[in-house]
């Protein structure tokens, strides 16, 4: 598998990332395995975790189910110094019964109002608590998982920064931020000579968000214009393929992933994609994992979700597409 620098670090990682929010929990031990081991057998490094994954999988889960899994798979595997592992901390919620509803759904919105945040000592704690989970000394990447702007910046940086001094974190990132926040960041880790983040993991996919839309996670054209001028830092995109729902007007149709995008802009591009996919006799949702991957202003790296092994084959081929000049700007210019 290629591999792309993270930001201007000197470090590769793998140009396909993938994620492990759904292991442990959607996706049995035994597949999990079977997708992890397959990742890493067709040369990918870049896997992707966060300490509460998933507490919403089921009432009165404190999440942690992924890293576990993780870590017994590279405690099994022998594989820690062949992984680039990312995983982040803050979007756990404070423990509540209330944070699942009567039918056994999570409460999101009191999930929301009720992150643990990046105070100094809530960071601390929730990094020892994924070192232990994941039984390594250190994770290669940690990101703020939700941008906190109760706490101040000062007190989070300076605790990200003591991380790296103590050996327990090589890289930082931040995720569902803002592009003013992200420059507040910088300046102040300049000022400060704090370590600076060197990843920045948003949604980000071939639709754009709707007219109108306001969202903190998803990146726009702001970010995009921020991120071409900043190649320090890499965008690492997640749900790239939208949770699947480019190969099915049926899952679009009912799926809560839509809601940010459906529109004229999104016809018009879904229109695109799939007659450039039929066209390379390919499905849509590997066509657009191809658009991400020949991404390189500014370079995208992908991160994956896939819940079944099969899954994760049936986009593999992404790997191996080359989009013609003619192919790209016609992608990229379809729209309302
Ligand atoms: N920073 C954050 O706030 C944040 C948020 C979300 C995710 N993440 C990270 O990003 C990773 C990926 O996110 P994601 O799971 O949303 O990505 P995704 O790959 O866009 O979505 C995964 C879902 O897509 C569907 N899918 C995958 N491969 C498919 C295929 N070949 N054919 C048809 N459907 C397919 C499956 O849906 P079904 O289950 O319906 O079959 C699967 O559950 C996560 O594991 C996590 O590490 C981070």
């Amino acid at each position: 598998m290629q591999t792309v620098e993270l930001g201007r670090t000197g470090r590769q990682v793998s140009r396909l990332a993938l994620g492990a929010m759904q292991m442990g929990n959607e996706t049995p031990e035994a597949e999990s395995i079977r997708i992890l081991d397959r990742y890493v057998e067709i040369g990918g490094s870049f896997i992707d975790t966060a300490d509460c994954y998933e507490w919403w999988a089921s009432p009165g889960s404190r999440g942690g189910e992924s890293e576990e899994l993780l870590g017994r798979w590279l405690r099994g595997s022998h594989r820690r110094d062949d992984v680039f592992l990312a995983t982040k901390g803050s979007a756990l919620p404070q423990p509540s019964p209330r944070l699942w509803q009567g039918d056994g759904s999570p409460d999101w919105d009191l999930a929301r109002r009720t992150f643990a945040g990046a105070g100094a000592g809530t960071l601390r704690a929730a990094l020892d608590g994924s070192l232990r989970r994941l039984g390594t000394d250190h994770v290669d990447l940690y990101y703020v998982h939700v941008d906190d702007r109760s706490t101040p910046l000062e007190e989070t940086l300076e605790a990200l920064d003591s991380f790296v001094r103590a050996g327990k974190v090589r890289y930082l990132g931040w995720s569902n931020v803002r592009t003013w926040r992200l420059e507040r960041i910088r300046q102040l880790c300049a000022r400060n000579g704090w370590a600076a983040p060197v990843a920045v993991q948003q949604q980000h996919t071939y639709l754009r968000p709707k007219a109108g839309l306001d969202h903190t996670s998803i990146v726009d054209a702001e970010q995009l214009d921020y991120l071409r001028e900043h190649d320090d830092l890499t965008l690492v995109a997640y749900s790239p393929i939208l949770k699947g729902v480019y190969d099915s007007a049926e899952k679009r149709a009912a799926h809560w992933m839509m809601e940010s995008y459906a529109g004229p802009d999104a016809d018009a591009r879904l229109a695109a994609v799939t007659s450039t996919a039929a066209e390379l006799g390919i499905t849509p949702n590997q066509l657009v994992l191809a658009w991400h991957l020949h991404a390189a202003d500014p370079v995208v790296v992908p991160l994956i979700g896939p819940r079944t092994p099969e899954q994760f084959e049936n986009v593999l081929p992404a790997l191996d597409v080359k989009l013609t000049g003619e192919q790209l700007d016609r992608l990229n210019a379809a729209g309302a």
